[in-house]
């Protein structure tokens, strides 16, 4: 972010008090911060007592063996039970937990008792494939309700599942498989996008052919296209769970059960494998969605306009709205299918009043206009989210005024696929909220901000986000990795959590997240890391060496810039020519997926590096956003930038 950009935030001083009306229903309440300082364990136990718990737990934390935690020690619980059962034991069978959307339009309500039996039936069903306790489970799904039975069917037998975004490519899957060492996929024919089917289960196919590990693929029968089938491996979801008793008796497991896997992309080429686990996952995805959306389980309709494949569909679809008898949309396509009000539909015909999504998608509404949403009635809307990014003010504005017509609460929500759950935001109905601002640290969280030195910056001070003290939903680790794990998120401020994000704090104290200080790019509020992206690049024959930054972009957040080096031997005009940018593109598609795939991409004759071999990725985001690219005397070689700065403007390719 330009400095001139920051000091506008930092600027800021509209201030939009609670209403006196929504604090007065508000589920949050201010003496929640003064709780949960005078005793942040007990306020945590007293959150985890909102779950049923088979075993009430000993321990509130264990921090002996820090950075590894552990919470609720000796306590035991099924999560499925917690999100499903108790409910209908509850009597509130009949109440619909999902109305389901899919994107040619067809509606599926699905009750809680239905969910039961459902989710009772994949366990099952599971069990039939051999699946047990400890195993590991991929998921390749489209955003269909099968998605949360099958998480749920594996949390209920005790197996991790691990959801690879259905987005991603083969080859991702492949690795995220065999990283975890799942032993069965769960994938669907294929998923319906802007109108057309997008087969999914090739994808799958091919990925298997090189995991081991997998005896069994279960495949839903989505958009009926015609699939390659091995009678050996693949089973059809109708005809295993359809025929499955819908009893299940939910076994209790350790509060430390892994519940899940999910991978992230960090500082180097190879995702890491994130891991949680189950009691104080639980706890804190409830608590937060309880209190920081307002949940009233018996009158919203809720949707989070996230996908499964990401931590935010994890916690803010599955786990947090269900442990709280949610009622919630879930829709399987894109913003712009049939039209580009298709969310604004949606909001209208279900009278959503809580409604979760990210900058990148506010921006685009921006983008489009205001007509689309005001051509809908939005007025039962009643609280907004925002994740996934930070929110500029004039996205904030918008939002509350043309989305939540002037009045709406909104919640800017920070937090990490490592965090769990949310860990900065406002409380709506207490916190006063600047556009823009995440505001603070919610109750129950140690955060600071801290300088190189890992001194706490004083208001008006800027460094890198910290978490000093362990919460709840905090990553047990990365899956098999033990010393990444201390290495990457321990190692970097002594006894705290280093997030990767710088921060800013106001003069009221307010915190600005200011991005990734590492090199995980934001594209549209996904982590891609430019490592990631780099080895994919160099990986094609064409490529010597390849750097990659994240340029600024003002829908997306961030787009991605590539700077590749060809070989020697690449013949001129292919060198020159269109279609090699178009095949390196397509081939970071095969290798990641097609949302990491470069904005665009510049051939060019060298790199900056410094005189000890370092790429100077600053100078050529600078590069990359027209920016005065100011001292490049540390450079080995200074001409190197203007080579390249001259030529940008030619290599530009955007879909
Ligand atoms: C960024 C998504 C500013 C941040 C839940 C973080 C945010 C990364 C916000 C995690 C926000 C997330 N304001 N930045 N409200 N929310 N981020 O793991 O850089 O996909 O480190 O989790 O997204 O991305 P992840």
């Amino acid at each position: 972010m330009s400095n001139d950009a920051l000091a506008n935030l930092l600027s800021e001083d509209r201030v939009f008090p609670p209403s006196a009306d929504f604090a007065a229903q508000a589920n949050a309440s201010s003496e929640m911060y003064d709780e949960a300082a005078a005793d942040r364990l007990a306020f945590w136990a007293e959150q985890a007592r909102y779950l049923t718990w088979e075993r009430e737990f000993d321990e509130i934390l264990d921090w002996s063996d820090a950075p590894f935690a552990r919470w609720f020690s000796g306590g035991t619980l099924n999560v499925a039970y917690n999100c499903v059962d108790r409910h209908v034991e509850n009597g509130f069978g009949t109440q619909v937990a999902i109305r389901f959307e899919g994107e040619p339009g067809d509606r599926r309500d699905i009750t809680y008792a239905e969910l039961k039996d459902e989710v009772c039936k994949a366990a099952n069903a599971l069990l039939e494939l051999g699946v047990a306790s400890g195993d590991r489970v991929a998921i390749y799904m489209p955003m269909i309700p099968e998605a949360i039975v099958a998480m749920l069917a594996c949390a209920r037998i005790g197996a991790a599942h691990s959801v690879v975004f259905a987005g991603f490519s083969s080859e991702a899957l492949r690795s995220r498989i065999d990283d975890a060492q799942a032993v069965v996929v769960i994938t669907a024919d294929g998923q319906n996008r802007r109108g057309s089917a997008m087969p999914l289960k090739p994808a799958v196919d091919e990925a298997v052919s090189q995991t081991p590990t997998v005896t069994n693929v279960l495949v839903v029968r989505r958009t009926g296209s015609d699939v390659d089938w091995d009678d050996s491996r693949d089973v059809w979801w109708h005809d295993i769970v359809d025929r499955q008793s819908p009893d299940h008796t939910p076994e209790a497991f350790d509060a430390e059960h892994p519940l899940f896997i999910l991978y992230t992309s960090g500082t180097t080429g190879k995702p890491k494998g994130i891991l949680h686990t189950s009691g104080g996952y639980l706890t804190q995805a409830a608590f937060t969605h309880r209190n920081v959306f307002d949940l009233k389980p018996d009158d919203d309709i809720y949707w989070c306009t996230a996908d499964i494949g990401w931590v935010t569909g994890h916690s803010y679809i599955v786990y947090g709205p269900l442990a709280n008898r949610v009622t919630q949309v879930v829709y399987e396509g894109t913003p712009d299918t049939p039209g580009k009000d298709r969310w604004w539909d949606i909001v209208e015909r279900h009278k959503v009043s809580i409604f979760y999504t990210a900058p990148t998608a506010i921006r685009t509404f921006m983008k489009w206009g205001d007509e689309l949403p005001q051509s809908h009635d939005l007025s039962s809307l009643r609280l907004l989210g925002s994740v996934g990014e930070p929110i500029n003010p004039e996205a904030w504005m918008w939002y509350r005024d043309v989305i939540g017509s002037g009045t709406c609460p909104i919640v800017d929500t920070w937090w990490q696929t490592e965090t769990g759950a949310i860990m900065i935001s406002p409380l709506p109905g207490v916190t006063a909220c600047k556009p823009g601002s995440a505001m603070g640290p919610l109750p129950g969280i140690g955060m600071a901000v801290v300088d190189d030195n890992q001194v706490p910056v004083g208001n008006g001070g800027g460094g890198y986000l910290v978490l000093t003290e362990p919460w709840p939903s905090m990553l047990r680790g990365i899956w098999g990795d033990p010393e990444r794990f201390k290495e990457t998120y321990w190692s970097r401020f002594a006894g705290m959590y280093f997030a990767g994000d710088g921060a800013k704090l106001d003069n009221d104290g307010a915190i600005w997240l200011l991005g990734r200080v590492d090199d995980v790019m934001n594209v549209s509020g996904h982590r891609i890391s430019t490592t990631e992206v780099e080895s994919a690049l160099v990986s094609h024959e064409a490529v010597a060496e390849a750097a990659v930054v994240g340029a600024t972009d003002e829908t997306t957040g961030q787009g991605i810039v590539a700077f590749v080096i060809l070989r020697g031997g690449v013949p001129e005009e292919t060198a020159t020519g269109e279609q090699l940018v178009k095949d390196l593109r397509d081939h970071v598609a095969t290798e990641i997926g097609p949302i990491a795939k470069p904005r665009q991409i510049m051939v060019v004759p060298e790199l900056p590096k410094t005189r000890s071999g370092k790429i100077m990725r600053r100078l050529l985001r600078d590069v990359a956003e027209h920016r005065d690219m100011g001292d490049v005397t540390t450079l080995a070689d200074p001409t190197v930038m203007n080579l390249i700065a001259t030529g940008l403007d030619a290599g530009s390719d955007e879909d």
